[in-house]
């Protein structure tokens, strides 16, 4: 059944207009015409800090105002849901605030900088939704249809007893010594280098796709280049490298099933790499970000002679997401998870349904990033990892 024309407006005012900002905001243009929708998504105000830049990117983004305070953004009538795309480090203070005054919360992964914050965002959380607020972190490759099918198919059991979960995700836009101390490059604004960046995306997946989490992990981590030139208009020729270039760890899983990561921004020729591999006794599933329309699946249960990857297209009407949009075989890009994040929010919202991942989530995978950099520091000594207490 469609729901009624015109579905009531849900106001979203989003804060931070760079990458994730152009990026939510392609999710929220095109998701009421994807999908029919209980809510309509109102682009309502984008917030930066330079009037100037901030109107020109709600004209070019498409959002009807623009704000210069995100406490301004928050105090908007028309703003019930407010996303956030700014840096880790003010995640904690925009979304405990907006929280705090009754807005609903999608947040960009990591959740935080340290544990502690993302504590206080998760305590934050736990009130709101009491009060009907619903909170969310954005770990969009959740909802690369290849990656919903293959958690679907190991919830149901295709896999059988998991053995193995191996994920590694290569970046190389740092290899070049000469590339400025950009923010993603300083602790106090990116809490972590690497780890946080592309480590929290393939912790996330590992534990969405197996349904489990990661107890202890072992780790190495590495900063190759320890200074860079600092960025025009800053005082000083170069600053301090704080954070990870690099992590190499394992872990268990609950079950017992191994788990090992690899993240780097010095994969030369390494764009945007994201690979994650799961075996079980009954069969096995891999995936690679640069072919995020196929799933390859190899059912173990078969005799020998028939066994071996075949590549689902996940293209097909009943496959998750696709029903929004195009005939079977006409693929779907990275900018699509974007849409579907915006889709599974305003359902949620809609039915006061808690969406995930919740704050909860996003907190465990910030104790698994501060058990990764615990056991760097002591040469890669076994950390365990704290069980999250029931909400
Ligand atoms: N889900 C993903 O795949 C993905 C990819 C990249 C980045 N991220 C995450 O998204 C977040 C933002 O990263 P990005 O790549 O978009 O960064 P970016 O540098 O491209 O953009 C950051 C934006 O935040 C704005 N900003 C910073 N402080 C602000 C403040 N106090 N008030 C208002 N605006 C402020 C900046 O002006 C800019 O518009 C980070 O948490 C990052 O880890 C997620």
């Amino acid at each position: 059944m469609p729901y009624s024309t015109p579905a009531p407006p849900l106001g979203v005012g989003m804060v931070g207009y760079a990458f994730m900002g152009a990026a939510h905001s392609q999710g929220w243009r095109t998701v009421g015409r994807a999908y029919d929708l209980p809510l309509t998504p109102v682009m309502a105000a984008v917030c930066g800090r330079d009037r100037s830049r901030v109107e020109a990117a709600a004209d070019r983004l498409g959002w009807a105002a623009a704000e210069t305070d995100w406490r301004a953004l928050i105090a908007r009538d028309d703003v019930s849901l407010v996303d956030i795309c700014t840096p880790g480090d003010s995640h904690a203070e925009i979304a405990i605030a907006a929280l705090e005054a009754g807005k609903h919360v999608l947040c960009e992964k990591p959740l935080a900088n340290t544990v502690e914050e993302a504590e206080a965002m998760t305590a934050a959380a736990i009130a709101a939704r009491r009060r009907g607020q619903l909170a969310m972190v954005g770990f969009n490759y959740r909802r690369v249809p290849a990656l919903a099918l293959a958690r679907q198919l190991i919830a149901e059991g295709r896999l059988g007893t998991l053995r193995h979960v191996r994920a590694s995700y290569l970046q190389d836009w740092a290899a070049d010594p000469a590339m400025p101390l950009a923010w993603r490059l300083r602790k106090e604004k990116a809490g972590s280098g690497a780890l946080g960046d592309l480590g929290a995306h393939i912790v996330d997946i590992a534990q969405h796709l197996s349904g489990e989490l990661l107890v202890g992990v072992s780790a190495q981590t590495e900063t190759f280049v320890k200074e860079r030139p600092l960025p025009e208009g800053e005082a000083g020729q170069v600053g301090a490298v704080t954070v990870d270039d690099a992590a190499v760890f394992s872990g268990r899983l609950a079950s017992g099933a191994l788990a090992s990561f690899e993240v780097s921004r010095f994969a030369a020729g390494r764009k945007n790499q994201l690979r994650v591999e799961v075996n079980g006794s009954d069969g096995s599933l891999a995936f690679d970000l640069e072919r995020l329309n196929e799933l390859e699946f190899h059912d173990n249960t078969l005799p020998d002679a028939e066994g071996g990857f075949r590549r689902i297209l996940v293209t097909e009407a009943d496959h998750p997401y696709l029903e929004g949009w195009w005939p079977p075989g006409h693929g779907l890009g990275y900018e699509h998870t974007f849409t579907h994040q915006a889709r599974d929010l305003v359902h949620a919202i809609a039915e006061n349904a808690q969406p995930e991942p919740t704050f909860a989530d996003g907190l465990q995978v910030q104790r698994v990033l501060a058990a990764v950099e615990e056991s760097a520091e002591k040469n890669a000594v076994h950390t365990p990892i704290p069980v999250p207490a029931p909400e």
